[in-house]
C-alpha cells in the first residue's frame, strides 16, 4: 500500500466544476497543504475540473466509457495513471462515477471523498447535487453541513473523517444552502486532507 508520505501525493478524480479541486489546488500552492497535486482525472473530457489543472500545470487525464468502453479496462486504466502518477491519496472531488473493485483494493483506505451533508444522514443512492439539499429542507433540518469521509464499496458510507456544520436559515432554498455547503467544503477538505498530511488524522 502506498505510503502517505510528506508531501502527501494526491491525486484527482472529478466529473464537473472542480471547485473542492480548486480549493485544494490553492491550499498547495499558498504552502498551507503539504502534498503535490499528482494529476487530475475525469470520466468528462470538458470538465472544468481538467481546465484548472492545465492552469496549473498539473497532469490531466480524460478516462471514461468513451475512452474504455469495458468498465474493468476503464477501472485498471485508472489504477494505472493514479499509479504511474505515484499517487499516495486519491481525493475524490465531485465524482460522479461509482469506483470499481480494482481502485477500490489498489487503495484500500486511502480514497477520500466529500458530500454536503452530515453523513450517515442524507447519504447514498441519489443524493447527489441538489437532491441532498432539497431533501434536508424537506425533513425540516435546522442544520446541515459537510462530510469527509473515506471511500469503500458502499455509497457514502466508509469512515468519517472531518464534519463542518452549516446552519439552514429562514427561506433557504435547495440553491442557497447548496452555495452555503460549498464555500464550507472549500475550507473542511484541505484542512482535512492538511491535517491527513501532519498526521493528525492517520489512514
Ligand atoms: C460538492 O458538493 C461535493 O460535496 C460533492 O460534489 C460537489 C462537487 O463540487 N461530492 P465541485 O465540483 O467541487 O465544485
Amino acid at each position: 500500500m502506498p505510503h502517505l508520505e510528506k508531501p502527501l501525493r494526491l491525486g484527482f478524480l472529478a466529473s464537473h466544476g472542480g471547485s473542492n479541486l480548486q480549493a485544494i489546488l490553492d491550499a498547495i500552492g499558498s504552502g498551507v497543504l503539504p502534498a503535490l497535486a499528482q494529476v487530475v482525472i475525469s470520466n468528462n473530457s470538458q470538465a472544468q475540473a481538467l481546465k484548472r489543472a492545465a492552469a496549473l500545470g498539473v497532469p490531466g487525464l480524460h478516462l471514461s466509457s468513451h475512452t474504455h468502453p469495458d468498465a474493468d479496462a476503464l477501472d485498471r486504466a485508472i489504477v494505472d495513471a493514479l499509479r504511474a502518477h505515484q499517487v499516495a491519496l486519491v481525493v475524490l472531488a465531485g465524482y460522479m462515477r461509482k469506483i470499481g473493485p480494482r481502485l477500490l483494493a489498489a487503495y484500500p483506505g486511502r480514497i477520500v471523498n466529500i458530500h454536503p451533508a452530515l453523513l450517515p444522514r442524507f447519504g447514498g443512492q441519489g443524493m447527489y447535487g441538489l437532491h441532498v439539499h432539497q431533501a434536508v429542507l424537506a425533513a425540516g433540518e435546522r442544520e446541515t453541513g459537510a462530510t469527509v469521509h473515506l471511500v469503500d464499496s458502499e455509497h457514502d458510507r466508509g469512515a468519517l473523517l472531518a464534519q463542518a456544520r452549516v446552519r439552514v436559515e429562514p427561506g433557504d432554498s435547495p440553491e442557497t444552502l447548496q452555495q452555503r455547503v460549498l464555500t464550507v467544503e472549500h475550507r473542511l477538505y484541505p484542512e482535512t486532507l492538511r491535517k491527513i498530511a501532519e498526521g493528525e488524522i492517520l489512514l
